[in-house]
């Protein structure tokens, strides 16, 4: 049972996402849903995680596969109703599981009713109270857009409104307008959102956007660096300009101290998906009495070179208990796939989790990172992310959104029914059936990964103790905190490492290979001195350089 009193019971947990469209569907309409959540709260106990963030179940057109909801305090019907989502709470809750909500402020679907309000569709006096809801500007002299901010998804951030002849502002989709964070009367409605769920009983919030709600005053144009080329992506047209205006405005910080407020009476974990990729810009995202903690999305963004993979860890230097530590998301091709693909690349991921498992913060793993899930095949004309060009899956983010393979029965056991996404169907071997019975699967690796940190947080009081981050320049990182000591060589060739001849090792990878193919993960069991292995991911406890036990 989760008891609602315990303060910042985030500190030593482990966390989940669940893409909800893709994880298990209960009622064989091939899209996911709360029930298949529910039917699948023992596997999830099973694995260790300690809180589940599901994305958006609200109504919403699916534009953006959710991140357009027209209705926040809703269950939409594709996903189950109220009742269903109390249902999986309580079971959730039974369990030890808790629940984070994702809260999507910086835009509204175009279907909302505010803003058919504001578009002047329920007749004038709604139109007069809605229409600052949203950020409005007429044309720049010349009939085109106010000013030249492009949107994350690529082209200009302002569509006209022909009735009106403005303007209005959607850093993302045209269906996904932007509020107008500067009207109080939007801050006041979001404190109600956040406490018809906190009332409900869920246990915390990602921020979806949390770099952008509020916008500069004057809407100022942002500097440009360089002419937009043609054909540029979507990275590539946003970076093109000097992001000063648009987002990361710091009057955003007085809406998240608001919230941080509202949470801390409920005891309710709030964090944003802050995606800032330099530690100083992270630091100002993350100020004391905001935000509990932020996802850091550096190491989504690197190259597997011992050097990155230290950078993104060590580089958050004093932020870093304010983290939440993600190597993949359904925003991301997944972490196995950017890291090289195949067993490589299933290992990398492996190392990378196991030192968030133990660095300060918060470890949240994706679904099917647990079974070492590489990108799904989605066939370009079955490609439905909005984000990309026509036809390119590699640009959008399809590939990381596949269903869960579940089993080897059709369509992996999602569902009786054609998957809202169709991709191609796994081997058997990626399912969670055959790796629940292979004591060597990722599953069962990550399970005892899990279990391991969970026992050791709880009998070295693991929370509570400083991180120290060794290891010479080489590729093997090592980190301390207190009688534990994580050693992970990010390598594919053999490394050697100190293990201390009284430390217990405690979780080793298993499939260790030398480059002559043997299995030498046993080289590191009560090593005295010096070990050599290629993939060398171990966590021993006992040590006694810093701390006698
Ligand atoms: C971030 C979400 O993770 C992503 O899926 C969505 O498209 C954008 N925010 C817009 O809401």
């Amino acid at each position: 049972m989760t008891s609602r009193s315990s303060k910042q019971w985030w500190a030593g947990a482990a966390g989940y996402q669940i893409y909800i469209r893709s994880f298990a569907d209960s009622n064989d309409d091939g899209v996911g849903d709360l029930d298949g959540i529910r039917s699948k709260l023992g596997y999830l106990s099973d694995l260790g995680v300690d809180f589940i963030w599901i994305t958006p179940f609200y109504p919403s057109p699916g534009d953006d596969w959710g991140y357009d909801v027209a209705d926040y305090c809703d269950v939409d019907p594709l996903f189950g109703d109220l009742a269903a989502f109390d249902a999986l709470l309580a079971d959730a809750h039974d369990r030890g599981i808790r629940i984070v909500g994702d809260l999507v402020p910086n835009h509204s679907s175009s279907a909302h009713r505010w803003f058919q309000a504001a578009l002047g569709n329920a007749g004038d006096a709604a139109r007069e109270q809605y229409r600052h809801y949203y950020v409005w500007r007429d044309p720049a002299p010349d009939g085109g857009p106010p000013n030249n901010w492009v949107g994350y998804f690529g082209g200009p951030a302002w569509t006209l409104d022909p009735a009106s002849g403005q303007y209005y502002l959607h850093l993302f989709l045209p269906s996904q307008p932007d509020f107008n964070w500067r009207n109080p009367g939007v801050a006041d409605e979001w404190d109600e959102i956040l406490r018809f769920w906190l009332d409900r009983g869920v246990d915390g919030f990602r921020v979806d956007v949390a770099g952008g709600l509020v916008k500069d005053s004057g809407l100022r144009s942002n500097p440009q660096l360089a002419p937009i080329p043609p054909g540029a992506s979507r990275w590539e047209q946003w970076d093109c300009f000097e992001h000063l205006h648009d987002v990361f405005q710091p009057e955003s910080q007085d809406v998240f101290r608001r919230w941080r407020r509202i949470c801390d009476e409920y005891g309710a974990f709030l964090h944003g998906e802050t995606y800032h990729l330099d530690p100083r810009g992270m630091g100002d995202l993350l100020p004391p009495d905001g935000m509990h903690n932020g996802y850091w999305f550096a190491p989504m963004h690197i190259e597997w070179t011992p050097e990155q993979v230290r950078g993104v860890l060590v580089g958050a230097g004093g932020l870093s208990d304010r983290l939440l530590w993600a190597a993949g998301s359904h925003d991301m091709p997944r972490a196995p796939t950017r890291f090289g693909g195949g067993d490589a690349g299933r290992q990398r991921t492996l190392v990378m989790n196991v030192l968030f498992a133990f660095a300060p913060g918060v470890p949240v793993l994706y679904q099917g990172e647990e079974l070492g899930l590489e990108d799904g095949d989605v066939a370009p004309e079955a490609k439905l992310d909005p984000v990309g060009p026509d036809g390119d899956v590699s640009a959008g983010r399809d590939g990381c959104r596949t269903p869960m393979p579940w089993d080897n029965s059709p369509n992996n056991g999602f569902s009786r029914a054609e998957p809202w996404l169709r991709s191609a169907r796994r081997p058997a071997s990626d399912s969670a059936a055959a790796q629940q019975s292979d004591e060597r699967s990722w599953l069962r690796t990550y399970r005892r990964l899990l279990a391991t940190r969970r026992s050791l947080f709880a009998r070295a009081n693991l929370a509570d103790e400083e991180v120290a981050w060794e290891g010479d320049d080489g590729s093997v990182i090592v980190l301390r905190r207190g009688a534990v000591t994580v050693t992970a060589n990010t390598a594919d060739e053999a490394a050697a490492a100190e293990i201390p001849s009284r430390a217990q090792p405690v979780f080793e990878t298993p499939g260790a290979l030398d480059s002559a193919g043997h299995d030498i993960s046993s080289a590191l069991q009560r090593s005295d001195s010096k070990s050599t292995d290629r993939r060398m991911h171990s966590v021993s406890y006992g040590q006694t350089a810093l701390r006698p036990i």
